[in-house]
Formats: structure tokens, C-alpha cells, sequence
């Protein structure tokens, strides 16, 4: 069933551009119904109005409280008709209010694998710890950071001449294909979550590319499940 979104970003929104980009091409059955940023000039917003995205910007400061602040998030996706939360870059923590009106139905894209490296500098924290295997992680959303079970992960090597600057155009290239393939899945109502772990059900469609015949790999880099469409 076509994935109502609503986006909720705090930064450049490349991720944004991928979902909308492959929603367009019809390879993601999705619609961005609204995107929600807590900052007035993160340029995602720049973005949502060139493709006549509607766009809802609030500093949580303005609120007496986080949950206040969720909650009035809350109203804005409910009248944007969004039943889908995508974080993209999203910088603050999500209440448990807020989390549990959504059960199974917020996803968050990480720039390492996960458990290694949560935060706001995934990408950078694995290089300068010296990793020589990073990566990226879609995983649904609980009340701990970068924490929810597990839809997709990505690797990619790095290699030891590597700087933040050529590693992470990498990183993203990778979010940009597994983000639209873990929200597709959803779309297709294939995702089960047991506890921590993730089941991707196989596609009954006829003619359909089950994941044993997708890419798991890409040049250098593995993806588990496969990447189908994406
Ligand atoms: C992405 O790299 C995403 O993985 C990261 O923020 C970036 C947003 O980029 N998210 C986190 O670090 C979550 N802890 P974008 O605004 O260009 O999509």
C-alpha cells in the first residue's frame, strides 16, 4: 500500500532527494505527504518547497516541553494524512508518546553499522577510531538513539588514505539506495519485527525479484538483504 510520509530532517536533506526522486521514478510506492524540520534554515526546507513539498519548521525551544513539541508534530502528521515517519537526518530524540503512535512505522538511516558508532557523527567517529570495515544501518525507531531493530545495512571498506571528505560521499551514495529499498519493503508490508531482529517476508508478486536474486554486492560493498529494485 502507497507509504503516506511525512519526513522529519534537520539538515541538508540529500536523503529527502533520494525518497522523492525514486517515489517520482516509481520505484518506491511512496507519497511525501510533509516534511518537519526543528530548524527554520536547514536547507531540506529550500528543498521540500522547490518540489512543492508543504513544510512545517518549529524550534522545540519554543515549547514548554519535548513531549509538548512531539505532540504538536504529531498534529501536523495526522493532518498531512502521513501514516509513515521517515528520519533523515532528524537530530533530536523522539518522545515515547510520539513513538508509540506510530508502532512499526518509524525508520531512521545511520551513517555506520549499528551498534558501532551511534551519534551524530557515525561516519567520522568510524574513521577516526581507525575502523577498516564502515557502513550504513535502516532500522526502526525506538525511545534509544540509533538503537531500533534492524531492516538493511550496507558495508563499505575504508581504506586507510581515506578523509571524512571522500569517505562520506560514499556513505551517502550508499543511503541513497538502501533507504528507498528498506522503505519500499515496508510499502510492501514484507517487514516483520520479532524483538530485535527483522524478517523481510519474500515478494509474492508474479515476476517478482526475490532477494536471493538481488545485489548483496556492490563493487566493494555487501548489503544484507539484498538490494532488490534499488
Ligand atoms: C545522513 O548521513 C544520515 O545517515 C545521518 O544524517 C545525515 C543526513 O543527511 N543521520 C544520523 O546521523 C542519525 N544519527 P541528509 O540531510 O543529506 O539526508
Amino acid at each position: 500500500m502507497t507509504l503516506q510520509i511525512a519526513v522529519l530532517a534537520s539538515g541538508t536533506g540529500s536523503n529527502v532527494s533520494a525518497i522523492l526522486d525514486a517515489s517520482e521514478e516509481g520505484r518506491l510506492d511512496a507519497r511525501v505527504r510533509i516534511i518537519l524540520s526543528n530548524k527554520s534554515d536547514a536547507p531540506v526546507l529550500e528543498k521540500a518547497r522547490k518540489r512543492d513539498i508543504p513544510v512545517w519548521s518549529r524550534s522545540h525551544r519554543d515549547f514548554v516541553s519535548r513531549e509538548e513539541f512531539d505532540k504538536a508534530m504529531l498534529t501536523v502528521i495526522r493532518n498531512a494524512g502521513a501514516d509513515t515517519v521517515v528520519l533523515a537526518g532528524y537530530t533530536l530524540l523522539l518522545s515515547s508518546m510520539f513513538i508509540q503512535a506510530f508502532p512499526g512505522r518509524i525508520l531512521n538511516i545511520h551513517p555506520s553499522l549499528l551498534p558501532s558508532f551511534p551519534g551524530v557523527r557515525g561516519g567520522g567517529d568510524a574513521l577516526a577510531y581507525g575502523a577498516r570495515i564502515t557502513g550504513v544501518t535502516v532500522h526502526f525507531v525506538d525511545e534509544v538513539m540509533d538503537n531500533g531493530p534492524v531492516i538493511i545495512q550496507a558495508a563499505a571498506p575504508i581504506n586507510s588514505s581515506d578523509t571524512l571528505e571522500n569517505l562520506m560521499p560514499r556513505i551517502h551514495s550508499l543511503e541513497y539506495r538502501i533507504y528507498p529499498q528498506a522503505l519500499q519493503w515496508l510499502a510492501q508490508d514484507r517487514l516483520r519485527i520479532s524483538g530485535r531482529r527483522v524478517t523481510l517476508l519474500p515478494d509474492k508478486r508474479p515476476h517478482a525479484s526475490s532477494a536471493s536474486q538481488g545485489q548483496s554486492l556492490l563493487g566493494p560493498w555487501l548489503v544484507s538483504p539484498s538490494l532488490e529494485t534499488f
